[in-house]
């Protein structure tokens, strides 16, 4: 698929998205954020992508916020708008994604940027990064779902702290805090997130995606166990546990079909 604001290409079973607005540090326009629920529902139901490595075009910045420039004229209804169709078609839709995803922060993530970063599953950071929710020097909040996942990343005292004072946190602070999960070299980014996916590749897909989904129903939902407990079950339904099961008797590697 061709895109206006972002490069994308599937290799070794991985897509790769970069948001590609350099000049503005790929600040999420309509535009950009249309195709992120372009490419996020193409990588859905694309069988051959088993993972999804996201970053920003350039060593500046991941994604710098939502554009600032555009929502500059809008009244409470335009935002509430901008905030719902922005979590439903982009945020929530990586974070309920079967494919895991993987944000590659390679500098600054700001705003509507940690909020995407933070609607993945795994954030890796380059050295180089800065992270911080700087809406309230606009008279804003997070408006993509910031002040629930940083509190559930790191806990209400931390997040209530840097969303109200607006300060920016380096790569090595945001792992000290759980925020990241590694901090790399800007060299070695797209290779630590790689790396794991490269793992992640070799699982069942079917338990990947029930394991996605029943650990964010520890968070999201009031039956996180009971959704465990379900999805334990069906994975039993699957050809992948026979093949997983058959592999580990027969003593070699399993080899998955998603089904
Ligand atoms: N929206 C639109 N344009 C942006 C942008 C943004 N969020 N961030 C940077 N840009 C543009 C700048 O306007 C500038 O464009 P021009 O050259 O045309 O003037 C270009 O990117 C380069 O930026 P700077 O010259 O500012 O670069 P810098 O190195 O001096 O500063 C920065 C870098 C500290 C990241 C600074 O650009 C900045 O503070 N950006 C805004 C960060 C921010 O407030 N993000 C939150 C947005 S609100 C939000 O995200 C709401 C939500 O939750 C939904």
């Amino acid at each position: 698929m061709a895109y206006q604001n972002l490069l994308s290409e599937v290799k070794d079973n991985i897509l790769y998205i970069v948001i590609n607005r350099e000049k503005a540090l790929n600040a999420l326009n309509k535009e950009t954020l249309q195709e992120l629920a372009d490419v996020i529902a193409f990588a859905e139901k694309n069988e051959e992508v088993r993972g999804v490595i996201l970053t920003g075009a350039g060593e500046k910045a991941f994604v710098a916020g939502a554009d600032i420039k555009e929502f500059s004229n809008y009244n409470g209804t335009q935002g509430e708008e901008l905030a719902r169709k922005g979590q439903e078609n982009v945020f929530n839709a990586i974070e309920n994604s079967s494919k895991l995803f993987i944000a590659a922060i390679n500098g600054f993530a700001l705003g509507g940027g940690l909020e995407l970063a933070m609607a993945c599953h795994i954030r890796i950071a380059a050295d180089n990064a800065k992270l911080g929710l700087p809406e309230v020097t606009l008279g804003l909040i997070p408006g993509y779902g910031g002040t629930q996942r940083l509190t559930q990343l790191v806990g209400k005292g931390k997040a209530i702290e840097l969303i109200t004072t607006a300060n920016a946190i380096s790569a090595v602070e945001a792992e000290k805090i759980g925020l990241v999960n590694y901090t790399v070299p800007q060299a070695d980014l797209i290779n630590k997130a790689r790396e794991i996916l490269d793992i992640v590749k070799q699982r069942a897909p079917l338990a990947i995606s029930a394991a996605i989904q029943a650990v964010n129903a520890s968070i999201n939902t009031d039956h996180g166990f009971e959704t465990e407990i379900k999805a334990f079950g069906k994975c039993f339904e699957t050809d992948d546990f026979k093949e997983g099961v058959t592999a580990f008797v027969e003593k070699r590697p399993a080899k998955f079909s998603g089904k």
